[in-house]
């Protein structure tokens, strides 16, 4: 422990804790701000969030903001105004948000209240440049009042349609220039889709910048905020023994599974436009994707982890679009059980038309065209209304290149896997051989298991309120930089063209029933 305190002053939080199976010593990186919420004091700031009468608004970021609230974890003196076309008063926007009392977390109410005078409600019309002047006056006031200092976020959690003419509105009523020194700053945060395909991305990335410059402009993924996405460089590359055997010559095959057991709920009017490539492959399983693969980059700073992040996009190997079915299994659930309840179709779901194509499962394989990865199958699989929710990285390993057992035993030795758990157990396992006890020599295949959560009784940030942390400190390194979306979209567009060709639409499309794992032998690889 003094060693390592001697390597790295300030940096060890609490004593390494000893259990018969396994032990744990923590150490803060600045990385997850799990055991601190935040390292360092935030500064002042007014969050402005535009649809704050929305899903978004009520579902993900109010809960993150109160629990950031109660755990201390948000910057003494915040406001946050919440933006939308309905008039309403400060007070009626409070009792809105308000949520009911959880029998197992008494004196909620009094907390609510507390951070609720943090409340304020501004009725903005969009279309109209003057509504955003009064919001300008309006925050001015809100900056004399609340000692915000003008540090400004603004939270575009409004359908991807209105970005481009709110980022513009905001520029236009001053809202958008930082002022020279530390307070005063401005930002933007825009949630995926990034565009529908490279150009409405391009076109989106411009509009943004007639206002914003790019450190300003704060590109949500929430799949980059989960505890266990982030774990992945810290296990890649704060360990020496895993990095040796992390590519072609040891690495047979990376499975990347976002499985969900949901259906398309009440999104039918965006999934329609956007299917699953686009809702699940062009941001959350590319950025997966990318920490998998990437390089180790000289520090962790957030321009050079970016970096190497994109030499993975460039990296990877054109999709074969002339023979699209070798490596690309699209599917779309029909009606079924989940969780033994019966669940519609989707084409049976409201809003979605009777004869609809649009994929809710693909199950891609993809080659990474560098050193470490020739050859190496990346099958990165994602469906709506499967069986069970399961969110994972496996690395499958080589087998043994010589069996010194084939004549005892008579049968192959099972290869190594390690697993990366993100959902429902955030864990990390390794399968490997040992012999089973007992007089008879056989293989046994154990797993040896670490849970994230292991010995660590801290708070724990869920992704949105991780991102709203980020935002606010201003670390832009879980967010997603243009080269990297365009990047991405470069490489699905040409799938996504032959997909939706109308003759491949169909032809193209597999039936599973919900409940199911997907259609048959999509996940042989
Ligand atoms: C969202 C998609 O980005 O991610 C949804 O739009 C999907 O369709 C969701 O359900 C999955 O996120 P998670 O965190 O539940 O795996």
């Amino acid at each position: 422990m003094e060693d390592r305190m001697g390597e790295h002053p300030g940096n060890v939080e609490s004593e390494p804790v000893r259990q018969a199976t396994a032990s744990c010593e923590t150490e803060d990186l600045g990385l997850s701000g799990r055991q601190c919420i935040t390292p360092e004091p935030l500064d002042p700031c007014t969050l402005v969030i535009f649809g704050a009468s929305g899903d978004l608004a009520a579902r993900k970021l109010m809960p993150a903001l109160f629990n950031l609230f109660r755990n201390g974890g948000l910057p003494d003196r915040l406001r946050i105004v919440g933006c939308a076309r309905t008039p309403m008063e400060d007070d009626a926007f409070r009792e809105k948000l308000r949520p009911a009392e959880e029998p197992g977390s008494p004196g909620a109410g009094g907390a609510w209240d507390e951070f609720a005078a943090r409340l304020h409600y501004q009725a903005v019309d969009y279309t109209d440049s003057a509504s955003f002047d009064e919001l300008a006056a309006f925050l001015g006031r809100l900056d004399a009042e609340a000692g915000t200092m003008g540090n400004r976020i603004f939270y575009l959690a409004v359908p991807p349609i209105l970005y481009e003419l709110l980022a513009r509105r905001i520029g236009e009523a001053g809202l958008a220039s930082e002022r020279e020194g530390r307070n005063g700053w401005a930002r933007i945060v825009v949630e995926k889709p990034f565009g529908h395909d490279l150009e409405t991305a391009m076109d989106l990335d411009r509009s943004l910048h007639e206002s914003f410059a790019e450190s300003q402009v704060f590109r949500i993924d929430h799949y980059l905020a989960k505890e266990t996405v982030q774990n992945v460089l810290i296990f890649r590359f704060a360990n020496a023994i895993f990095e040796p055997v992390w590519n072609r010559r040891y690495v047979s095959r990376v499975r990347i599974l976002a499985s969900e057991t949901l259906g398309v709920e009440h999104r039918a009017g965006y999934y329609e436009q956007a299917g699953v490539l686009r809702d699940m492959f062009q941001n959350h399983m590319m950025q997966v994707l990318a920490l998998i693969a990437m390089e180790p980059p000289p520090r962790f700073e957030t321009d050079w982890v970016m970096d190497e992040k994109t030499k993975v996009f460039r990296a990877l190997r054109p999709f074969p679009i002339e023979d699209p079915y070798e490596n690309l299994v699209l599917g779309q659930y029909g009606p079924g059980f989940v969780n033994g309840a019966p669940v519609p179709g989707y084409r049976q779901e409201a809003g979605v038309g009777e004869d609809s194509l649009t994929p809710t499962f693909a199950s891609m394989r993809i080659y990474i065209d560098n050193w470490r990865w020739q050859g190496v199958p990346f099958l990165l699989t994602s469906g709506k209304r499967l069986g069970r929710k399961v969110t994972e990285i496996t690395i499958e390993f080589r087998e043994v290149p010589h069996s010194i057992f084939r004549n005892v035993l008579g049968e192959r030795v099972a290869a190594n896997r390690l697993t990366l758990g993100i959902y429902p157990e955030e864990k990390i396992s390794l399968v490997f051989q040992t012999k089973n006890p007992g007089a008879a020599l056989r293989l046994r295949s154990v797993t040896m298991d670490f849970h994230y959560s292991q010995n660590y009784t801290g708070p724990v940030l869920d992704a949105y309120e991780k991102v709203l942390i980020d935002c606010i400190r201003g670390d832009r390194m879980l967010f997603w930089r243009q080269d990297g979306v365009e990047l991405s979209w470069s490489f699905l567009s040409p799938i996504l063209e032959r997909c939706e060709e109308c003759e491949n639409r169909g032809r193209m499309l597999r039936f599973y029933e919900a409940g199911s794992m997907g259609p048959e032998g999509a996940f042989d690889g």
